[in-house]
């Protein structure tokens, strides 16, 4: 009978539970009128009497540990429903934090400066309000210049024409060449504004990435094999033709096509049949501008390039419309969540 007692207080020890209702049939079994307990000591009369005092010794230790066991019980779930109210069920799997997007303009604006800081490029950045000098004038624009028409300007100030919103990042590198000794390598990232209609293919505003390679017997070759690290890093491919072009702050200046290929329909569509690509436009730094930013032609040569940024992703991820890029419309954003 003894080692009865002693596995049903084994048994009391062991038992735990978190509901009310699981603890009430427990205190029931044991404790209750009709319980364990009371039929035990029911049983006292027929014990032996040598075996009495171990038998109430053991019955006693059997109340104590059921007692003590309720009550325990009983408090902690009490704490557990108050912590409920206060914070709600804290064992419940906790919800994943939605991670937000990089905007697909600052994904592609960071892959192209990272295959340049790659080759020892840095990054430069400078004003979007700019003055005449540094958008014009110091590259090789005079006023009145024609060329000066290619990029539809947005004028703070129109008495006179000086202070503008910049056409182009090359005005960033105005300001480094002026701030800087050669060997300079720079891209110069930023956001750029033409007073142009808006449509699927065009923007107002939009992001350039310029470069610039100023050092002693910089050549057109070095121009050629940057483009073509470039492109294979960025697209994976490097067929690219240079075809000529004018820009006034360079000299010869070059439009650079990259072979897309003609597999899809899509590259029909975007190649319009051709099968090539403009993506940016090129060439050797006019000895003009290095006068003007206090650099010596004589000693020093270097290339420029620029890009739009826009257009490079529009290619990356087949998108359709420029717009989409600063409509902010999640569903578009929310696709280049794995991205990084
Ligand atoms: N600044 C030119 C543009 O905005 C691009 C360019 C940069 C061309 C450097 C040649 C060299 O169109």
């Amino acid at each position: 009978m003894i080692d009865k007692i002693k596995a049903y207080i084994y048994e009391v020890e062991r038992f735990t539970t978190d509901n009310t209702e699981d603890l009430e049939q427990f205190r029931i079994q044991y404790l209750g009128k009709k319980g364990i307990l009371n039929t035990f000591f029911a049983e006292f009369k027929n014990v032996p009497n040598e075996q009495k005092k171990e038998f109430g010794k053991t019955i006693n230790e059997l109340k104590v540990s059921a007692q003590s066991k309720v009550e325990q019980l009983k408090s902690e779930i009490a704490s557990k429903i108050e912590d409920k109210g206060l914070y709600g069920d804290l064992s419940r799997p906790g919800e994943p934090l939605e991670i937000g997007a990089r905007h697909p303009i600052s994904l592609v604006k960071n892959r192209i400066t990272t295959i340049f800081s790659n080759i020892g490029f840095n990054v430069s950045e400078g004003p979007e309000i700019e003055d005449d000098w540094h958008n014009f004038s110091a590259l090789n624009l005079p006023e009145y210049h024609p060329a000066r028409d290619m990029q539809d300007t947005f004028f703070i100030q129109t008495d006179p024409k000086d202070i503008l919103l910049r056409t182009h990042t090359s005005s960033v590198q105005v300001r480094y060449m002026e701030n800087n000794e050669p060997p300079i390598r720079t891209i110069s990232p930023g956001r750029v504004f033409r007073n142009e209609d808006i449509s699927a293919r065009s923007h107002c505003i939009f992001h350039q990435v310029e470069g610039l390679y100023i050092d002693k017997n910089v050549s057109f070759k070095d121009l050629k094999q940057t483009l073509i690290y470039f492109t294979q890093e960025l697209f994976g491919k490097s067929k690219i033709r240079l075809r000529p072009s004018y820009f006034p702050f360079t000299e010869p200046s070059a439009e650079v096509d990259i072979y897309w290929g003609l597999e899809t329909e899509t590259d029909y569509r975007i190649t319009k049949g051709t099968g090539w690509l403009e993506i940016m436009g090129c060439g050797m730094v006019d000895p003009n501008v290095l006068k003007n930013c206090d650099i010596d032609p004589k000693e020093y040569s270097g290339f420029a390039f620029g890009m739009g940024i826009e257009r490079i992703a529009m290619l990356l991820y087949q998108i359709g419309d420029i717009r989409m890029f600063y409509e902010n419309d999640v569903r578009f954003l929310k696709q280049f969540k794995s991205s990084l």
